[in-house]
């Protein structure tokens, strides 16, 4: 712990929060249509984040945006894309057609398939993708161990043609669970293990260096952390560490950041977006991830503080911030939230579509091509959110993958509010 972390409570998300969450039309996106076209039919994408500079602006090189998506052959059954997740680049100049680089890195790579991060490309125009390095390379049967881990110093070379990312990349892992602040995978009581998805974040206030990730809070057994040792298990945390040097490759882990104890067991993909001078906390979660007792959509959920550190309080009093339509609830997830002048824009990826009222696990039971003809697998339409103070509204949608640049005006609010339902996809 450093001192000036030390003897804070970590902010939490309490049940009462939780279960005032309910859709409203403030949090309801509209329905996703399958894309017209596909410009990369072999390839299911699904978590994606942006190159970024280390101020947390998305980065432009040689006039092109970057970003990162984890990848599976489309023949796989969606179901199984985690086993074999590859990280993929694409790059635009408009910011909405995308086009496919390849796989980021040639071998070498932590863990025996790589899932979320984040990418810096450094002032020193040094690149890192930070990734979850799950399993272990070369091991016989897959296992579900999460370290954090970076592949470093590559390029992003760019010309009028596109983007190439170049190696070599030296891959470490930055972090391990230490069993005290953050579970270790032998600790978890739970359904599912989480320490991942590591998201670097340089503070604006204090010009610290951070990487947020996913994580759970031990709780052992009989600590009589919550009204029924049931809720226990539902322990998710976001989790913080920071780096004296601000070295992206040096970390010293922190308390967590937030604390869903007794509420839901995965804070996943967790960011940050300054505004205001407020500190606006993100993460996604599963409806089948709240404790016992609690009901929430998958959705992106959301948290204000005025420091980094908090007291951190749910936006719209429960934390809801999106979700998809009751009768689509799994259209799309894992939204990343960024600052586009006045407003708030999401991005996410299409989740699993008409699906009739089936749920995630029923999925498993369909056909292999019916598992494969409702899996999106793609980026999903870029939400519009109005935020003020802790109170978030969606306003409106955008084309599929659509990241506009931070100098490019949004056409005026609500009359393309549905706009997205007329477009076609013309890249990833
Ligand atoms: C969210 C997620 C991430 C993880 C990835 C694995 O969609 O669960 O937390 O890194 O998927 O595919």
């Amino acid at each position: 712990m450093t001192p000036e972390h030390s003897g804070r409570a970590t902010p939490r998300w309490t049940r009462e929060h939780a279960s005032k969450i309910e859709r409203t039309d403030e949090t309801v996106v509209p329905i996703i249509y399958p894309p017209r076209e596909d410009a990369a039919p072999e390839i299911n994408g699904w978590d994606t984040w942006f190159l970024r500079e280390r101020d947390g602006s998305i980065a432009t090189v040689g006039g092109w945006r970057v970003i990162f998506s984890l990848t599976a052959p489309a023949d796989l059954l969606p179901g199984k894309r985690h086993d074999v997740a590859e990280i993929r680049y694409f790059y635009s100049r408009d910011g909405e057609t995308w086009f496919d680089g390849g796989p980021v890195f040639e071998g070498g790579t932590r863990g025996s398939r790589q899932w979320a991060g984040s990418a810096l490309l450094d002032d020193d125009g040094r690149l890192y993708v930070f990734y979850t390095a799950s399993g272990r390379a070369g091991e016989a049967e897959i296992t579900y161990e999460q370290r954090l881990a970076v592949g470093s110093g590559g390029s992003v070379v760019a010309d009028d043609d596109g983007v190439r990312i170049e190696g070599p990349f030296a891959h470490g892992v930055l972090l391990e669970p230490d069993g005290e602040r953050y579970e270790r995978e032998e600790q978890s009581r739970g359904m599912i293990y989480t320490f991942r998805d590591p998201w670097f974040f340089e503070d604006p206030r204090s010009g610290k260096t951070y990487l947020l990730f996913e994580a759970n809070t031990p709780i052992p057994e009989g600590a009589g952390a919550c009204g029924d040792p049931v809720w226990e298990e539902f322990n998710g945390s976001v989790g913080i560490a920071h780096s004296p040097t601000g070295d992206p490759t040096d970390w010293e882990l922190c308390d967590p950041l937030l604390e869903g104890i007794c509420v839901n067991q995965e804070l996943e993909r967790p960011h940050v977006v300054v505004r205001n001078g407020f500190y606006y906390l993100f993460v996604s979660s599963h409806d089948h991830t709240f404790a016992p007792g609690l009901e929430g959509p998958d959705g992106l959920y959301g948290f204000v503080a005025d420091s980094l550190r908090g007291e951190y309080r749910p936006l719209n009093g429960s934390g809801l911030v999106l979700t998809n339509p009751a009768n689509a609830p799994y259209q799309a997830y894992s939204w990343v939230a960024f600052s586009h002048r006045e407003e708030l824009l999401v991005s996410g990826f299409f989740n699993y579509y008409d699906l009739g009222g089936l749920t995630l696990d029923d999925v498993a039971t369909l056909s292999p091509d019916e598992q494969r003809a409702k899996f999106g697998g793609t980026l999903a339409p870029t939400v519009r959110v109005a935020l003020s103070g802790d109170r978030t509204r969606i306003t409106g949608t955008l084309s599929h993958g659509r990241i506009p640049l931070e100098s490019e005006e949004l056409p005026d609010l609500p009359e393309e509010r549905l706009a997205h339902r007329e477009e076609t996809r013309r890249g990833y």
